[in-house]
């Protein structure tokens, strides 16, 4: 799963009589249109060697009226299962077959008629997700997506089906900024390459831009800064954007309003954005600072009160959110740190992990405790992690098979021990000379003293650089001496920076 690349410092900045004007005028644009309200939707990941036949996930979801579902390929028993059920489903063309797809039309023409075509429309196929979070992929497939893209809405075309969209999720980590939200932009060497031409696409073909965004892994990665009830939709003072004026109530939408300011500022004011996943981990290993059943409960349960019940974002209110919760199940296949296994809301039996009402109806009945958003829970700040059992090593990166569904697209620069001391020295030393790195948590006394090897210090100057720089590529190099990493760096209890 995935993460944002959105980091957060909570600016102590206090708002203006005028801010907060501008805020209120916004809330009674926001209540007096007539409440356009959003869509919930669950992704059916399937990385699981216990899950129920889908004839019977099928019923599981009617009978909790989730009306959406997304899946991470095209399985033909989950389709047929879904045949006549009106859950509307969004499949994936998995990234193993980007390349294909984005070479030869004959390929997509193809994969659409294997794919699509035995099942639409008694299954409602809504969209088709081309790859998933490709620009993390480690294939370097960025330069096949829009292609692909194409070439499978031809091969739609080409057999008169125009009710599909066709879209890619991308991981919040596409963003260089995202604090303020109002100054959200994508990566500059994604800008020309990838995000226009699909920006275009999507344009004009009537789609939206699909997006995985994680308040969770903002919260891990820098709990000391981020409060826990503005990343779980709970009460709060809200965070304030200093340059639009917005008084975010939740990182959620500020995270998202950063995609909406990217796509602006690339004049793609009109392409909308749906949430392809988000979601909160009900188990974490001790490091992973946040994760715990309470508070997964209550992120998605105020998650789908926000969405059923309130308007879009605040840059976009008339835009309802649409939003697909990862995960349906908890998938023990899975590999990577405990809460990868532990996304679900449901366990393989069936049974609730905790309790997420998916209706209107349903959420009448709610206690209080969690509509109000006021649960007991972890709510402290410090999450469920106990922050003792700190891992000195630095965790693998995702293995390739688990990238399809989803890893973590945040990524951290770290050093590389082979490269020897005297080029990591000599690295360490530009990097918090020249180079600008925030160097002071590496001195000693300080927070990331310990453990007091070079190369832990290096790592740190490193990743400080590098989220400087917006993680821009070349920005993790220092001739050799260092590389990108896709979860987050544990040495000692020292936590590395996701941006500044
Ligand atoms: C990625 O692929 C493009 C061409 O498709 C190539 O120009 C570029 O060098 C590749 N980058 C890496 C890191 O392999
Ligand atoms: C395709 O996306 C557009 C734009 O969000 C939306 O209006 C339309 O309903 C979508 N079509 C389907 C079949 O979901
Ligand atoms: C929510 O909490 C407030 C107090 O903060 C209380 O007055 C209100 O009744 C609660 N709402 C519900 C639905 O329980
Ligand atoms: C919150 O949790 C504490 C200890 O776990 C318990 O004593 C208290 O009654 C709980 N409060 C509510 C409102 O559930
Ligand atoms: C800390 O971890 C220990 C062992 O995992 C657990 O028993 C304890 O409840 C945890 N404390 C908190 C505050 O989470």
């Amino acid at each position: 799963m995935q993460p944002s690349s959105s980091t957060h410092h909570l600016q102590k900045m206090a708002y203006s009589y005028n801010t907060l004007l501008t805020f209120l005028l916004l809330l009674c644009a926001a209540a007096s249109s007539t409440a356009a309200t959003g869509t919930i939707g669950v992704n059916y990941g399937r990385i699981a060697d216990n899950l129920p036949d889908p004839t019977k996930v099928v019923q599981l979801l009617k009978s909790n009226d989730i009306g959406r579902v997304k899946i991470f390929d095209t399985d033909s028993s989950v389709l047929k299962a879904l045949s006549g059920s009106k859950i509307a489903v969004t499949v994936c063309l998995p990234n193993e077959q980007l390349k294909s797809a984005a070479a030869d039309q004959a390929f997509t023409d193809n994969w659409v008629k294997s794919n699509i075509l035995p099942y639409h429309p008694s299954t409602i196929i809504e969209a088709i997700a081309i790859g998933n979070e490709v620009f993390v992929d480690p294939n370097n497939l960025s330069d096949f997506l829009v292609p692909a893209m194409q070439n499978v809405y031809a091969s739609l075309a080409k057999n008169n089906v125009k009710s599909i969209n066709v879209s890619s999720p991308i991981a919040l980590s596409a963003l260089a900024t995202s604090y303020p939200s109002s100054s959200g932009s994508f990566k500059p060497d994604l800008v020309e390459p990838v995000m226009k031409p699909m920006l275009s696409f999507l344009r004009k073909t009537g789609s939206y831009l699909m997006v995985n965004v994680y308040p969770f892994f903002a919260y891990e990665a820098n709990s000391d800064t981020i409060s826990l009830d503005y990343a779980l939709l709970r009460e709060n003072n809200g965070v304030p954007d200093p340059k639009s004026g917005i008084v975010y109530k939740s990182l959620l939408e500020a995270q998202i309003d950063a995609v909406y300011a990217a796509m602006n500022a690339l004049k793609f004011n009109d392409v909308k954005l749906v949430v392809s996943e988000t979601g909160w981990p009900s188990k974490g290993d001790s490091n992973e600072i946040g994760a715990g059943e309470e508070n997964a409960a209550q992120y998605n349960g105020n998650l789908v009160r926000r969405v059923l019940t309130g308007g879009g974002s605040p840059m976009r209110p008339d835009d309802p959110l649409v939003v697909y919760l990862f995960a349906l199940f908890n998938e023990n296949s899975k590999s990577g740190p405990t809460s990868e296994r532990n996304y679900g809301l449901f366990y393989p039996n069936q049974q609730k992990v905790y309790n997420v009402p998916f209706s209107v109806e349903a959420l009448a009945d709610l206690p209080s405790a969690v509509s109000n958003g006021t649960g007991n829970g972890t709510g402290n700040g410090n999450g469920n992690g106990n922050g003792t059992k700190a891992e000195v090593a630095v965790a693998p990166s995702p293995s390739g098979g688990d990238v399809t569904e989803s890893s973590v697209g945040q990524t951290w620069c770290v050093a590389n021990g082979k490269v020897g001391q005297k080029k990591l020295q000599d690295a360490l030393d530009y990097a918090c000379g020249e180079g600008g790195a925030d160097c002071r948590p590496i001195q000693s006394g300080d927070t990331c003293y310990n453990p007091d090897t070079l190369e832990a210090h290096a790592s740190y100057a490193f990743n400080s650089y590098y989220q400087k720089q917006a993680r821009a590529s070349g920005s993790c190099d220092f001739g050799g001496a260092a590389y990108v990493v896709s979860q987050t760096p544990r040495y000692g209890s020292c936590k590395f920076p996701t941006g500044y």
